[in-house]
């Protein structure tokens, strides 16, 4: 393992004007462990609840219930609270689709697209407790409609644009919705995805499905089955402009948001109400320094947990002006991002490693085509970021001026965990850094022991936190198992880490069999089954190999049918068609045999190094025929 030694602190001049200071930061972390009653009463004060909670935290592990009894609205604390506090002419969202058409709405004029859109939720008879599946382009739409359940207290499933029919079914069968909100398409690399063909496929295998609303962000000439279907613009168009906000308990269930894991099928991660809106809030505020004036772009796609905390829910609960793109990095061209900051005088960019990897292949004097001295503050997530990616988004993009905050979280955890903040501290490229507030990290042995500086071993969360994960939709069992099963009493977040002496953490990556591609979490299990679901394959086993611009590529090990050979293109389409095209095969593998022990378990870690194209390393004894390797690491990838 190479350890990095730069360290980066920030400007002067950053540190001078940053919201918390090194002090700060020392003296409130240790109040949220010490006194957390006190400084979780305190930060959710900040928010309106339109009844008190009675006690901060319950904790019956491994479930806990936050400011148990208080009342609120998340919709109602982004939109409504800070229209009260004057900041209904702020700009909330600019939007810029693909094509370069630019939509913008206040404060105020999202408060009453989310209040109509509200109305007419109700009007299709959604109600407080139902589920609501999102299948939409990035658009302003999504966002309205996410806060529009909110408001309503519905419980929103997003699901990425990107899935497959299948995918979405399995979704929305899952969450047991009632209404699917799609639209006739989006636009991705100039080409039109017809969303809603793939809703009414998926809509034949989900019978629970009552309605689908439908937004035109195209042609609008999507077939519409009559009773069914209806066209947003008419149903939110025709309806009211006034509309309370539900007061919902704080546990009610905000959303549910699936993500993979090792075992089985995608599970729903379920976020409540309360917890998730302080969690998101002070992170938000916290970590990216907000203050008024800044024109905050988080590029994650409302599909995945850092669109939900950080393009909707964080930044709007702050009232910050939030810049949402529809498209493709590089559509018409890689330099896309660099206009959209010059353009909308981005402050605040937050993206993924496999992006900035993915820029760096250009080279530098693409970006140095714009005019990039608005931003002030850059950040990181999806996957561990490699120190050369780190330092080029440091001088490239942020002209040795902006920090650069590398998050680490997880769909489960609800809001970020670590990272170092901006002002307070220096950056170690690589690291994400120190614990958020109310964070109670360790590293340790599968069997529970604390280890020491600089030694390898599993990350862990010692207490609950007010925006973590509450269950797994309809598995609680799994929610048991998976999370605080694993190692008694703690949190295991299935990441591998190390912490220095300064209490920086570094996050190596997932210790199981999750693959990270281009910062999106897929379980081999999901992609084997879906390659075995095909008729030309018997078997399958899929590892991850090192790429040097995804993070991690998918590989596939397939054994074909008796008689049978097999196509890779058709196998990689039908790979695309099961869950989506982001698990598509990279490299295919057709084998005779796959390396098994004597008891019939794939040995993994063999068709890691094979896949990696390195020597074969370690006890092949156990293996039942250990010259499969041998025959393995002869074969092209196809
Ligand atoms: C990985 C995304 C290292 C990690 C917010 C985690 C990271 C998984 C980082 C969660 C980071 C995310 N450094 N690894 N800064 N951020 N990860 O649920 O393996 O899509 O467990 O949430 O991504 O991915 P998820």
């Amino acid at each position: 393992m190479l350890h990095e030694t730069r360290v980066i602190p920030p400007s002067a001049e950053f540190a001078a004007r940053a919201n918390l200071s090194r002090e700060d930061y020392e003296r409130l972390y240790r109040r949220s462990l010490d006194e957390p009653d006190q400084f979780w009463t305190e930060v959710a004060g900040e928010l309106a609840w339109m009844k008190p909670w009675e006690q901060v935290l319950d904790w019956q592990e491994p479930h806990a219930r936050w400011f148990v009894g208080g009342q609120t609205n998340v919709a109602y604390n982004a939109l409504d609270r800070n229209v009260a506090r004057g900041l209904g002419d702020r700009r909330a969202i600019v939007w810029e689709g693909e094509d370069g058409e630019v939509r913008t709405f206040t404060y105020a004029e999202l408060l009453r697209e989310v209040k109509k859109a509200a109305n007419a939720l109700e009007a299709l008879g959604v109600q407080a407790g139902d589920r609501v599946t999102l299948y939409l382009p990035l658009i302003p739409e999504a966002a309205i409609a996410m806060l529009a359940c909110a408001r309503i207290g519905a419980t929103h499933s997003v699901v990425f644009g990107g899935f497959s029919v299948s995918a979405l079914a399995d979704r929305i069968r899952d969450a047991e919705s009632r209404l699917l909100i799609t639209a006739d398409a989006g636009y991705r690399r100039g080409a039109l995805v017809n969303l809603k063909a793939n809703a009414d496929e998926a809509a034949a295998l989900a019978p629970c499905l009552e309605n689908i609303l439908v937004v035109c962000r195209a042609n609008c000439d999507a077939p519409m089955q009559p009773g069914r279907d209806v066209w947003w613009h008419d149903a939110v168009g025709a309806a009211g402009e006034e509309h309370e906000a539900a007061a919902l308990d704080s546990e009610h269930p905000l959303f549910v948001l699936y993500t993979s894991g090792s075992t089985g099928k995608p599970k729903g991660i379920v976020h409540t109400t309360g917890g998730y809106m302080v969690g998101t809030y002070l992170t938000t505020q916290s970590v990216f320094d907000l203050k008024p004036g800044d024109v905050y772009w988080c590029t994650a796609d409302v599909g995945w947990v850092t669109g939900h905390s950080y393009s909707v829910y964080g930044p709007l609960l702050n009232g910050a002006t939030v810049l949402m793109y529809e498209g493709a990095p590089n559509q018409p061209d890689w330099g896309r991002y660099w206009d959209l900051v010059q353009k909308h005088g981005v402050t605040i960019l937050y993206t993924a490693p496999t992006a900035i990897r993915s820029f760096m292949r250009q080279g530098d004097e693409l970006p140095a085509r714009y005019d990039l001295s608005s931003l002030r503050l850059l950040g990181s997530v999806g996957e561990p970021i490699n120190p050369e990616a780190w330092m080029w988004y440091w001088r490239v993009i942020g002209g040795e001026r902006c920090p650069v905050v590398d998050t680490w979280w997880q769909t489960e955890t609800g809001s970020i965990m670590l990272t170092t903040l901006p002002g307070a501290f220096a950056a170690k490229p690589g690291s994400a850094g120190l614990p958020m507030f109310g964070v109670d990290v360790a590293i340790m042995t599968r069997d529970g022991q604390e280890l020491g500086p600089d030694e390898g071993g599993l990350l862990v969360v010692k207490r609950p936190w007010p925006s973590m994960l509450r269950t797994v939709y309809g598995d609680d069992a799994r929610y048991r198992k998976t999370y605080w099963g694993e190692i008694p009493h703690v949190y295991f977040a299935g990441d591998g880490a190390r912490r220095d002496a300064d209490g920086y953490v570094t996050v190596v990556g997932r210790v199981d069999d999750v693959l990270n591609v281009s910062g999106h979490r897929l379980g081999t299990m999901e992609i084997e089954s879906a390659l075995v679901s095909h008729p030309s394959v018997a078997e399958a086993a899929v590892v991850g190999k090192p790429d040097a611009v995804k993070g991690e590529g998918v590989v596939a090990f397939v054994l074909p049918q008796l008689g049978q050979s097999v196509d890779p293109a058709a196998l990689r389409a039908h790979v695309s068609r099961e869950i989506g095209a982001l698990a598509r095969p990279d490299a295919i593998i057709v084998a005779d045999a796959l390396p098994k022990t004597r008891s019939g378990k794939i040995m993994r870690r063999f068709l890691r190094q094979i896949a990696a194209g390195q020597e074969v390393q370690g006890d092949t004894s156990t293996l039942e025929d250990p010259s499969v390797l041998v025959r393995l690491a002869a074969t092209p990838a196809v």
